[in-house]
Formats: structure tokens, C-alpha cells, sequence
């Protein structure tokens, strides 16, 4: 790993093993992209400048009177809007003289070791001999708008980090009306697009969609991430496939409005833009004053889809799951969601933890409904004080008495909503999010409270503290069930109104940080309505993220392999529910591909079901590590085979493989053998439910054979796993 500057070429290079990014300084300050891709050696980069004589409508660049060089035609690295590069730009500042003209020039660099953090917002980290990282210093001389780039390079990991600083630095006031974290001028469009979309309940749906010419995007503008888009999108080479070919992932450590825009170009030159969305952001700088934007992560694979995700994977849990939990053997847990609804009182929840306990499970959570008068979802969020008439006695009484059985606690909270119909409301109804004159929208009978307010966050750190000294939690599961509209603070001026939706995630992540601050003991999960929120910001307070509410298992084979494409399994929140579209044994396997816990009342379960958990017990500790450390290969799409979903962890010595196969529907042909992935191909394998030995390599190349494993007539919804291990 390391970041050069080489003075006579003016070329920035930063290395790691598994890629080069190189930048330039040209002419009089301009800042250009040159290389994105694997390693290359120490050589002449600036031919990689041009992009052949730019077309007669294009103007020059200021100060530059050079027929191959305009900021409309050549690559960029931060292109500033106004100066004649056409394309989005990444950052648009409108001045003082009201026009929105901008032109950065270089001023300087510093390297420094290690990977700074980023005022108020989740981010990248690493110890200092982890990381690198290059601050460029830019600068436009008629506003004195300052911009500094953060770039960081990771010893381990085929990944960048990239984040931007806007600092006005001249003596009038300014507008940031966009302010990308990261640009990315690639050289061709030859590339598929790969993104997620979905719903509620059908989150983190995999598509993979040509490139076209002119814009693109992939965005949200609901407050938050949201079920429709993920702020994710990849670069596949037209030629790329699961295991093969150049990927280039990004993604937006963010929990609000991101936006990831595409924009090729007639050369057929795609610009990436990553960050927030402009479209409802502006944000006033006096001056003096700064901005930061979110971070930025690009990760470049050769090796197809699957070398992204597992780069993804081991990025995210090395470098940006903040909690101990991240890399602490986390609590087996059971949710009385699906089990109970709003219908329970302590008893039931005691009753749950016995059997619970029985079963081998570690921890009860306590899901909605234990405050004020919530006994369903018309009212009372907001009121977070223990019904202790509900649960028959206190908070503590009930822990203690669940705790006494051998299980641990766990409990909801939906902190940043209120009901009208609540006592929090009929206090302060300034508090909910509106616009001034217009009607409150609901959505599940709720508004928003005002995340940007600090005395609203007081309020709510107060609460929640209160209740969770109040009795040993070991778990809270943040839950957030509406999007945002009438979009608003009464607090903020009208020039800073557009600033509303990032304070907003600001406040948000102000809040995660004390609560996991003050009990860094607590294990938090966050949800939204299923897999709503299902992003980078929010894996690095909560290690584990809930998939969906949907619990169907066959369903949710399309969203766990969905989200697999960046996020690691042991985030992705599954688990085995009263659904009956197959046995047991399939709903394990499944919630086995993810945190895996259970989400029905374990007291109607037949003896037949009880004796399949146990051993989904033994087979979650068996495997935790493998699962959790292991690198994950999808052997097969759900989105692209409708019969055979297939997935493979190996451990990262290559010495222990689990491998799962699960029958959507029954095939016409069932002898498919399964050729593994990323095996040791001198290793001896052997299957420890047949007693078979095989090869490593003829596992990769000829494939393991299920064909009558599972009898003459497979039945739709049958699976099975395989545990092979290495002599
Ligand atoms: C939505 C979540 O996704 C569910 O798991 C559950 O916690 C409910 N909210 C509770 O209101």
C-alpha cells in the first residue's frame, strides 16, 4: 500500500495490491482522473488524460488553450459545475453574484497515515498501518471556496474511500445545491449496470441493466435508504459474469437522500457521481463555515460479482462495523413480533423464554407494544414509558425473571416517530415534522419527529436511557416505519430549510452514537419496516440490519442473496417464522444465511419441530465462525435460476466448506452437479453426512453430485446442506 506523488509527471499514485488509482495535476490546476483498475507499474500515466480533440462546441478550458484538453471531454476527479464540463457535475455552489459558476484549482496535498474519521457521520476506519490517505487541497479563486478530497487506500482490501470538504474560506456567503462525495470518470462503456431495487417486503431485488447513453440513476429522495433503491450500484463489464470479469462497486456510507447518477457521454465515457441527492438539498455556508459529505466506497474486483461482494464483505467488517459485536459471537435470539403481535403481557413473555430456553436459544426480544398505551399501532409512540400494568410489574421485574431462566432481553424501540394520539404529541406537537400551514401526512397512523432538534433528541436519550438502566438489556432493535414528507423544521430559518433532510440523518446518527456510546454492552439491530433501511451508515452503529418482513423462505432466498451482493451475511437479519410454505429444516437453512434467530411462539411447535430447532441450534454454534468469517459464494441467482438456489461459505484457510441447496421448485432434470468455488484444489474433502471423500479440485471442476440425495421426487421447497471438511 502506498500513496506517491511524483513532482515532474505531477501524478498522484495510490497502490495496493489489488488495485491502482492514479490523478493528475494539469495545467494550471486542474485536477484529472487518470487510471481506475488493477495494479499497474510506475510508469508515464498522462496519455490516459485525452480522450482524442474535443468537439468544436466544447470550450476550452479557462486558462488552458489546448485542442485536447476541455473539462467538457477529458476526466475528472471533482468537477465543479459552470466552467464548461456539461456533464452533472459533483459539486454546484451558488455565490454571493448569484451565479453558480465554479472553478477549482489545485493548491497543495498532504498524506497521512492511517483513515481519519468524518465529523457527525458514520465512516471508514482502520489502525495506521491499515490505511493511507491523500487530502488534496483545491481551491476557486473568486469565491475562495476551498475543497479538500479525502482518499484512502486499505492494506487488505481491493477498496478507496472517498469523501469531500467544503469550506468557504471568502467573505460572502454561499450555496452549496449539490455536493457529490465522489467522482468516478471511467474510459468505457462497456458495462452493465447492477443495482438493487425493491419494496417493502421485497427488499434488495438484484437487476442488471445495460448501460445507456445520457443519465442514470439509482436514488432516494424518502428521508431515508428506504426499500425501493439501495445506495448501490455496480460497474459489471459487459463480459463479467458471478466469478469472472472487471466490477466496479460503489456505494454511500448514508442513511438519507443518496443519490448514485450515471452519466455516459457520446465518447461513451460513463461519469460516476456518489453522494447525497441534490435534488432536496442545499446548505448555506457563511463564512468560515464548512461541509462534509458522507463517505464514498469503490471497490474494484477482477473476479467478477463475487470478488466485489466478498470484498464488500470483509471491508465492512473490518473497517466499518463499528460495535463489538461485529467480531463478538453474537446472542441466539427469538423476537415475539410474528409470536404475539401487540398481544402479550410478562407471562407470555416469560412462557416464551422457558420454552425458548429449552430449545437452546440465548435471548427473548421484546418486540412493539410494551409502552404507554400501544396495544396497537394507532397510538402512543413517543410515550416511552413501560406499561407496567401490561406487563405486570416493572421492566426489571420482567428481566429478571426471564433473565433467572438462563435467556437475556432484548427490546423494541422506534425512536424518531410519534402518533398524534399520544401524550409525547399532545405536549409538543412542534416536534413532529411539518411545513408550516399544511396538514401533517400520516403513514401507519404515525409523523416524524424533528431528528434535527437537539431538545427533541435530549428528550429521546433521556427516555431510552432511563428504560435501559432500568433493567439488564442486552439488545435493542431500532425500528423506523415511515418515510418523510412535508419535510420541514420549524427550528431552521427559511434559508436553511434545505438543509432539513441531512440534519435530519445527522440527528439520527447523533442519537445512535450516544445510545451505543453510553451502553456499548447493548447489541442494537436496525430495521425499517423489514430491510428499509439497509445501508452502510447504518451497519456502522448496528452489526446486523433485519432482511425483511417478509419471512416466506423460499422469497427470501431473492433478498439475503440481494443484499449478499455488498453486505456481509452476518448482517443480514434471518429468521425461521410460522410460515408454512416449507418444513422447518428449509426456514433454518435459510435464516442460517444470514444472523439466524426465530420469529414464532416456540409453545406451538410440534415435538417433530422442537427436535429440528435443537439441532438448528447446534448447527448455528457449529458453523457461527465459518458463517461469520468465512467467505460466501452464491453458486447460483434466484433472480436468474427458479429451481435450484445453491450457496457455499469457506473458512478462510480453505480447510472447512458448508455448503446449502435449497429445491424453489423441482427441476425436470435433477442431475446438476454443483461445481464449489474457492476450494483448495490439493485439499481432500470429506462429506461428513456420507462419509465421501473428494478432491478439492474435482469439487471446483466436476462438481458435487445431489442427485439422489434427496429421494426419487424431490418435493418443491426441500433442502439440504453439506459440512465438508479437510483432512
Ligand atoms: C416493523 C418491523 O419490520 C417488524 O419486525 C416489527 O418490529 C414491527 N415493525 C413492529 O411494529
Amino acid at each position: 500500500m502506498s500513496i506517491r506523488f511524483d513532482e515532474q509527471t505531477g501524478i498522484f499514485k495510490l497502490d495496493t495490491d489489488k488495485l491502482t488509482y492514479a490523478l493528475g495535476v494539469f495545467g494550471p490546476g486542474y485536477l484529472t482522473h487518470l487510471y481506475f483498475g488493477p495494479p499497474v507499474p510506475d510508469t508515464d500515466l498522462r496519455y490516459l488524460l485525452y480522450r482524442g480533440w474535443f468537439d468544436s462546441l466544447s470550450p476550452y478550458a479557462p486558462g488552458v488553450e489546448d485542442p485536447l484538453f476541455s473539462l467538457d471531454i477529458n476526466p475528472l476527479e471533482y468537477p465543479a459545475n459552470g466552467a464548461g464540463d456539461f456533464r452533472i457535475s459533483a459539486l454546484s455552489v451558488r455565490n454571493a453574484d448569484g451565479n453558480s459558476v465554479t472553478d477549482l484549482r489545485y493548491t497543495g496535498y498532504t498524506v497521512t497515515r492511517g483513515k481519519p474519521a468524518l465529523p457527525g457521520l458514520p465512516a471508514a476506519f482502520a489502525a495506521e498501518d491499515e490505511a493511507e490517505t491523500l487530502t488534496l487541497h483545491l481551491e476557486d479563486p473568486v469565491t475562495g471556496v476551498r475543497v479538500q478530497l479525502l482518499y484512502t487506500v486499505f492494506a487488505e482490501a481491493g477498496v478507496l474511500t472517498r469523501s469531500a470538504r467544503i469550506e468557504n474560506a471568502g467573505a460572502a456567503p454561499v450555496v452549496l445545491e449539490r455536493a457529490y462525495s465522489a467522482c468516478f470518470d471511467l474510459p468505457t462503456m462497456n458495462f452493465d449496470l447492477v443495482h438493487l431495487w425493491g419494496k417493502w417486503a421485497k427488499e434488495n431485488t438484484t437487476a442488471r441493466d445495460p448501460l445507456m447513453h445520457g443519465r442514470q440513476g439509482i436514488r432516494s429522495r424518502r428521508g431515508m435508504t428506504g426499500p425501493n433503491h439501495n445506495p448501490f450500484l455496480a460497474l459489471a463489464a459487459k463480459d463479467a459474469t458471478e466469478d469472472t470479469g472487471e466490477v466496479y462497486g460503489f456505494q454511500l456510507v448514508y442513511s438519507g437522500n443518496f443519490a448514485l447518477d450515471l452519466e455516459t457521454d457520446t465518447r461513451g465515457c460513463p461519469r460516476v457521481l456518489v453522494g447525497i441527492d441534490p435534488e432536496d438539498f442545499r446548505w448555506l455556508l457563511e463564512p468560515g463555515e464548512s461541509f462534509t459529505t458522507p463517505e464514498a466506497v469503490a471497490v474494484f474486483s477482477d473476479q467478477g460479482l463475487g470478488g466485489m461482494s466478498r470484498t464488500f464483505h470483509r471491508f465492512y467488517r473490518n473497517h466499518l462495523m463499528r460495535s463489538p459485536w461485529a467480531k463478538k459471537k453474537r446472542p441466539l435470539l427469538i423476537n415475539s413480533w410474528e409470536a404475539a403481535y401487540f398481544d402479550f403481557d410478562g407471562d407470555k413473555l416469560v412462557a416464551f423464554a422457558r420454552e425458548a430456553k429449552e430449545l437452546g436459544i440465548d435471548l427473548l426480544v421484546m418486540d412493539d407494544g410494551w409502552f404507554g398505551d400501544r396495544f396497537d399501532d394507532h397510538r402512543a409512540l413517543g410515550d416511552w414509558q413501560v406499561n407496567e400494568a401490561k406487563l405486570g410489574g416493572t421492566l426489571k421485574q420482567l428481566v429478571d425473571r426471564v433473565n433467572a431462566l438462563g435467556v437475556q432481553f432484548g427490546i423494541w424501540y422506534e425512536p424518531e416517530m410519534i402518533n398524534p394520539d399520544s401524550d409525547l404529541y399532545r405536549a409538543h406537537p412542534d416536534w413532529a415534522v411539518c411545513a408550516p400551514g399544511r396538514e401533517k401526512s400520516l403513514s401507519r397512523h404515525q409523523c416524524v419527529l424533528d431528528m434535527t432538534r437537539r431538545d427533541v433528541r435530549d428528550y429521546l436519550f433521556g427516555e431510552m436511557t432511563r428504560v435501559l438502566s432500568s433493567a439488564n438489556i442486552a439488545y435493542i432493535k431500532w425500528d423506523c416505519n415511515r418515510n418523510l414528507s412535508e419535510a420541514a423544521s420549524l427550528q431552521l430559518p427559511p434559508e436553511r430549510q434545505g438543509e432539513f433532510f441531512h440534519r435530519y440523518v445527522l440527528g439520527v446518527y447523533d442519537l445512535m452514537d450516544r445510545i451505543t456510546r453510553a451502553f456499548p454492552h447493548i447489541l442494537l439491530e436496525n430495521c425499517s419496516s423489514g430491510g428499509g433501511r439497509f445501508d452502510p451508515g447504518m451497519l456502522y452503529f448496528s452489526p446486523q440490519i433485519w432482511g425483511s418482513d417478509n419471512t416466506d423462505p423460499i422469497e427470501r432466498l431473492t433478498i439475503q442473496f440481494g443484499a449478499s451482493l455488498c453486505y456481509p451475511i452476518s448482517a443480514i437479519g434471518a429468521h425461521v417464522s410460522a410460515n408454512p410454505r416449507t418444513g422447518i429444516e428449509t426456514r433454518g437453512n435459510v435464516a442460517l444465511c444470514g444472523t439466524f434467530g426465530y420469529e414464532l411462539d416456540p409453545g406451538k411447535l410440534t415435538p417433530a419441530e422442537k427436535a429440528a430447532v435443537k439441532e438448528q441450534v447446534a448447527a448455528y454454534h457449529r458453523y457461527y465462525d465459518l458463517i461469520h468469517e468465512g467467505d460466501f459464494y452464491r453458486l447460483t441467482a434466484p433472480t436468474e435460476d427458479p429451481f435450484l438456489c445453491d450457496w457455499e461459505f469457506v473458512s478462510p484457510d480453505r480447510s472447512e466448506v458448508l455448503f446449502t441447496r435449497v429445491v424453489m421448485r423441482r427441476p425436470d432434470n435433477f442431475y446438476q452437479p454443483r461445481r464449489l468455488k474457492g476450494l483448495d484444489p490439493d485439499k481432500f474433502y470429506t462429506d461428513e453426512t456420507t462419509g465421501q471423500v473428494y478432491s478439492g479440485a474435482l469439487l471446483m471442476h466436476a462438481g458435487l453430485d445431489l442427485s439422489l440425495a434427496f429421494g426419487r421426487l424431490p418435493q418443491d421447497g426441500a433442502s439440504l446442506t453439506r459440512h465438508l471438511v479437510a483432512r
